[in-house]
């Protein structure tokens, strides 16, 4: 990823949730805090979005229809990946490219564990800027970011551990940060993976798999390679071109895939078996969520491997 002003897949996805909280899934998918992360413009185009009302001009056209086609995308991806966070409690969960993820905030299923984000320095920075800005309850002291009160009561502040994971020492940049590899660890790696080449997604799992005490779990969101994916990014890229606008696949291509037999292979290489490994349309649908976007749904996919007690 080449980004100094921090990760804008990761606006991207956090937009999406902003789109369909309260408006898709109500009773399994709420996220009431995205909103609040995003900045005026980002924040326009949801409500955009939200109201069914398209812009004019072509560049905002552009991004109201990214927007809206995230949304469909990210309501099976987040409820897979909550489900599968829930049915498994850890002492510690670690968000692997957290972008502007706010399940630390948002799930008070997470207040009993240490919660560590894991991002690209530059993300990591953009985000701080965000929570600040935000200020109580979310920021409790210079450099202290905490969940506001739940039912469960005041958490840990979240672990913040800046990490490129093309360059940067993932295992030792954790310890430091107090992650125990002693203790079980639930890893949550979504949206991520397309973004580093196999050779990184290769090392980082190793690393993973050091740090992964028995009963561990370890959650990922990859894509499958699909042509006519591929077709949309280029026409993506084209319209961005037309519209004098910078395209964020630029920045951060996609680098690899996944098929959920390469993905099973890798897994078990480094001791963890797989649970389940499901496509987005199948949970779409299994969850009556909208299937509009059938092709973008059926490359992307969620795995749930533990690591055997
Ligand atoms: C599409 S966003 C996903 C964010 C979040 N996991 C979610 O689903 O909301 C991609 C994330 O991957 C991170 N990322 C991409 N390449 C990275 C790298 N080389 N090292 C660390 N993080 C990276 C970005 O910073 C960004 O936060």
């Amino acid at each position: 990823m080449k980004a100094a002003g921090g990760s804008r897949t990761a606006v991207l996805v956090c937009q999406g949730r902003a789109v369909a909280d309260g408006l898709t899934a109500t009773g399994r998918f709420a996220d009431p805090l995205a909103a609040h992360l995003l900045r005026g413009e980002e924040r326009r185009t949801v409500e955009q979005v939200r109201a069914g009302k398209p812009p004019a001009s072509l560049p905002d056209r552009i991004d109201y229809e990214s927007v809206r086609a995230c949304a469909t995308i990210i309501v099976p991806r987040v409820i897979a990946i909550d489900d599968a966070l829930r049915d498994h409690p850890s002492p510690q969960v670690v968000l692997l490219g957290a972008g502007l993820d706010d399940r630390a905030w948002r799930m008070p299923e997470l207040a009993g564990s240490v919660v560590f984000e894991v991002d690209h320095p530059a993300s990591q920075r953009d985000k701080r800027e965000r929570l600040v800005g935000l200020g109580q309850p979310w920021v409790t002291g210079p450099g202290e970011i905490t969940r506001p009160a739940g039912p469960a009561g005041p958490a840990e502040p979240v672990r913040f551990v800046p990490v490129d994971f093309a360059r940067d020492r993932l295992g030792s940049a954790l310890a430091a940060a107090g992650h125990r590899a002693d203790a079980p660890t639930t890893w949550i790696w979504e949206g991520v993976v397309p973004y580093l080449t196999r050779a990184e997604v290769e090392r980082t799992m190793a690393v993973v798999a050091g740090l992964s005490a028995p009963d561990s779990r370890l959650i990922i969101n990859y894509q499958a390679r699909q042509v006519r994916i591929a077709i949309g990014q280029w026409i993506a890229r084209m319209m961005h071109t037309l519209a004098r606008r910078s395209s964020m696949w630029v920045n951060e291509p996609w680098r690899s895939y996944w098929t959920a037999a390469t993905m099973c292979e890798l897994l078990g290489r480094h001791g963890f078996t797989v649970r389940r490994d499901e496509d987005l349309l199948a949970i779409a649908e299994r969850l009556d969520t909208p299937t509009s976007r059938r092709n973008s749904l059926r490359s992307g996919r969620v795995v749930v491997a533990d690591r055997p007690q």
